[in-house]
């Protein structure tokens, strides 16, 4: 009783929160909009009506609901009464407003294995756009792909290298963004969104973390979060009629949670799961060659096996900490030995243990910075960082995404 009061107290506290947030954007836009509209931004269509190519735009609200105006002339006085169908091209100016353009550099060969993923993204998003020709009749080109699996395993990045890689605009959202940020909004921006993509196509909308977008109906579930899947669910349908190249790709961690009606406009579903042997060893290899190590190839086949059940980012961290290692040794050494000579003859020190007969008692702080050398990272740094760095995905987590493969998606 007591909880459910508890509840439904934070319940009317969130939605009154909501409401001033509502009607400090709307008073923004009646008053702001003449200003707004003059703002051109990279990456959007400009009046010339030009489509620029290998663009990347990415959706940011920010905290108060629209990028911060640029060049802004007088704010015109506000308007008492604003027409509905106004307000509805003004907000569209506004969300036009909020996008900013920026290019991700992922190159595929960055992705760590996921050889499957990356054929099936060639052939929906790459090829497509390449060679349109080749893509008419059975083989019109994918429309909705989703991408889910633990997480870590590299969604996002698999979708970073779709847009760095293609010759298309890349529209990108979080969707976690899109509902903390745009309550009430949302649904008129994926609109815009989709009207947007079909001006410059051929496009790609990436929508992340999609499950707060579209997760299934739950008591919890608003009016708000009702009309966002229906908006979504009506765009799908439409580019599933269209022969347009606009392409939508999704990506979650728990896709379990995913409106069936959602599932099904993701014709293809991609598996991204925790790396393999081969990936784990191309991963670690990588890494390693960032750095000095001393470690022995034995060694490193031993890490691959006692990596199973990380993800590739535990990976990254896992040999990032290690790394850091020389640096935590190199910061409590009492003690540092002359390992050679800088070209003006300085000596370059390097830790060492007090037992060592060519030790001498110094700080680190007390070198200066080019006559310290940190020592190679070693197995003992390893060991202490395996320690540390524990896989992050549970077993019943992955035991779902099994179950979801089995029955809705395919291996990547
Ligand atoms: N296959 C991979 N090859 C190389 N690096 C990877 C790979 N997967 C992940 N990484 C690294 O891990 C980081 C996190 O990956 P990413 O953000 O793509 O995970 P995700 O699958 O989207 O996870 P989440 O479900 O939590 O969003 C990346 O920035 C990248 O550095
Ligand atoms: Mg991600």
């Amino acid at each position: 009783m007591e909880r459910n009061r508890d509840i439904v107290e934070k319940v009317k506290e969130t939605l009154r929160a909501w409401l001033a947030e509502a009607k400090k954007m709307e008073a923004h836009i009646i008053n702001e909009i003449p200003a707004q509209s003059t703002t051109s931004h990279p990456g959007m269509n400009t009046a010339s009506g030009e489509t620029s190519h290998r663009d990347y735009t990415t959706i940011k609200p920010t905290s108060r609901g629209y990028e911060e105006p640029r060049n802004q002339v007088e704010p015109s006085p506000p308007k008492k009464i604003a027409q509905k169908e106004g307000d509805t091209a003004k907000l569209e100016d506004v969300i036009t407003a909020a996008i900013v353009a920026e290019k991700p550099n992922v190159k595929w060969e960055d992705v760590a294995g996921l050889e499957g993923a990356k054929r099936a993204l060639q052939e929906a998003v790459v090829l497509p756009i390449k060679y349109p020709h080749l893509f008419v009749g059975l083989r019109t080109p994918w429309k909705g792909i989703l991408l889910y699996g633990p997480p870590g395993t590299g969604k996002t990045f698999l979708a970073k290298a779709c847009a760095s890689e293609t010759n298309g605009t890349f529209f990108s959202v979080s969707a976690s963004d899109l509902m903390s940020k745009w309550v009430g909004e949302s649904e008129k921006l994926i609109k815009t969104l989709f009207k947007m993509a079909r001006q410059k196509t051929p496009a790609i909308i990436f929508i992340d973390e999609l499950d707060s977008l579209l997760s299934s109906r739950s008591e919890a579930e608003n009016e708000a979060s009702r009309r966002v899947k229906t908006e979504f669910l009506v765009q799908m349908q439409g580019i599933q009629n269209e022969t347009t190249g606009l392409l939508v790709l999704g990506a979650t961690n728990v896709p379990w949670m995913l409106d069936p009606a959602v599932r099904r406009r993701f014709e293809k579903r991609i598996y991204i799961p925790l790396p393999d042997v081969h990936t784990r060893e191309a991963l670690i290899r990588k890494q390693l060659a960032k750095t000095r190590h001393s470690l022995t190839e034995d060694y490193i086949a031993e890490l691959v096996d006692r990596t199973e059940g990380y993800s590739c980012s535990d990976i990254n961290i896992l040999v990032r900490d290690a790394a850091f290692e020389p640096i935590r040794k190199a910061q409590n050494a009492t003690h540092f030995k002359i390992i050679g000579y800088t070209l003006e003859g300085k000596p370059v020190y390097q830790p060492t243990i007090p037992t060592d007969p060519q030790a001498r008692e110094i700080r680190m702080l007390d070198i200066p910075g080019s006559q310290l050398q940190l020592p190679p990272v070693s197995v003992n740094d390893f060991e202490l960082a395996l320690m540390r760095t524990k896989p992050s995905v549970s077993h019943e987590d992955l035991k779902k995404h099994e179950a979801f493969t089995n029955q809705f998606g395919i291996e990547g």
